[in-house]
């Protein structure tokens, strides 16, 4: 089975992309060892006003580290860090954003939670999510892997014990599936979003939601079916972050052969006006994106 390394090579990747890729990939061993005796709150929050767990900080400030000493980047953004970080480079260097640990309420129950990560080839990270030159993910659960598109297909590795990755699945492909993942409280959803819910559990949709958007998304890109995390009644843009969670996670679906909306347009179409932007999100099968926002755009 081919490397992350002998992968990124028959891709044709850019060899600068392809040491960042991998020097990235290499903070999975000790961010995963991590998790035994970093786990409590660190008593402090972030710019979006989340609870930061010891964990959450410090993948956080090891990812910064590797990326400023790495003189291959030029800005960097992290859902953890209230401003843009500014790197001196030689030549241009790229632009990164980062959610280092993406559902991290769930790190004391052990469930599977993760890292989402999105590469921009000028250092502009505020630019359209459609121009991203790679998107990637790892996810800790039972197995470590890692999922990444440099708009060559979508490929799945896993992590071995000297910490490097070994392909699991190439040219992963989102099929059409039956499951829905439903983020926010029932109370909050506006009218039409319930009504759309109810239309999914009404065609058989099974609901299967664990609270890490990069997991629930991972079971759609695998099983098919829709993932949202809505505009809320007294909240229009939802909770999860353009930059950090939505860009990212929306490259890998759509060269999967999936979607990203916020119901009423594309989200890779955003230009994002700051870092901290959140957006309401569905994300999922094409055909079932497609019929979402024909049932917005229909709804009275
Ligand atoms: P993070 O742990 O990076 O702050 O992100 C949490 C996000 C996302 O992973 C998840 O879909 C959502 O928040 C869960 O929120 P609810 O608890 O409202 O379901
Ligand atoms: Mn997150
Ligand atoms: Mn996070």
């Amino acid at each position: 089975m081919a490397t992350l390394e002998e992968h990124l090579t028959d891709a044709g990747c850019d060899e600068k992309l392809k040491k960042l890729i991998l020097l990235l990939s290499q903070q999975a061993k000790p961010i995963k060892n991590a998790f035994v005796d970093k786990q409590n709150y660190a008593g402090t929050k972030n710019m979006h006003g989340d609870d930061q767990i010891e964990l959450d900080k410090w993948a956080d400030e090891l990812l910064i580290d590797v990326l400023r000493k790495s003189e291959m980047v030029k800005t960097i953004a992290s859902e953890e860090q209230s401003d843009i970080i500014e790197v001196f480079t030689q030549d241009k260097g790229f632009g990164i954003t980062l959610d280092p640990l993406d559902g991290s309420s769930l790190i004391a129950v052990n469930l599977t939670v993760g890292t989402i990560i999105g590469i921009y080839g000028d250092g502009n990270i505020l630019q359209k999510g459609k121009n991203m030159a790679c998107a990637m993910y790892i996810l800790y659960g039972p197995l470590t892997t890692l999922v990444y598109t440099i708009k060559k297909g979508v490929h799945e590795f896993v992590m071995k014990d000297d910490g490097t990755f070994e392909l699991l699945r190439e040219n992963l492909i989102m099929p059409e599936g039956k499951l829905y993942s439903p983020g926010g409280l029932k109370k909050d959803h506006t009218e039409k979003h319930t009504k759309f819910l109810e239309s999914l559990e009404s065609s058989g949709h099974k609901l299967r939601y664990s609270g890490s958007f990069v997991a629930d998304f991972h079971q759609i890109l695998r099983y098919g079916g829709i993932f949202s995390y809505p505009a809320l009644k007294d909240k229009e843009s939802g909770k999860l972050r353009l930059l950090f969670e939505a860009k990212p996670i929306g490259f890998i679906a759509r060269e999967a052969g999936g979607e990203i909306s916020t119901g009423e347009k594309d989200i890779l179409e955003i230009t994002p006006k700051s870092i901290d932007q959140r957006v309401p999100l569905y994300v999922g099968s094409k055909s079932k994106i497609q019929k979402l926002e024909e049932y917005m755009r229909g709804y009275r």
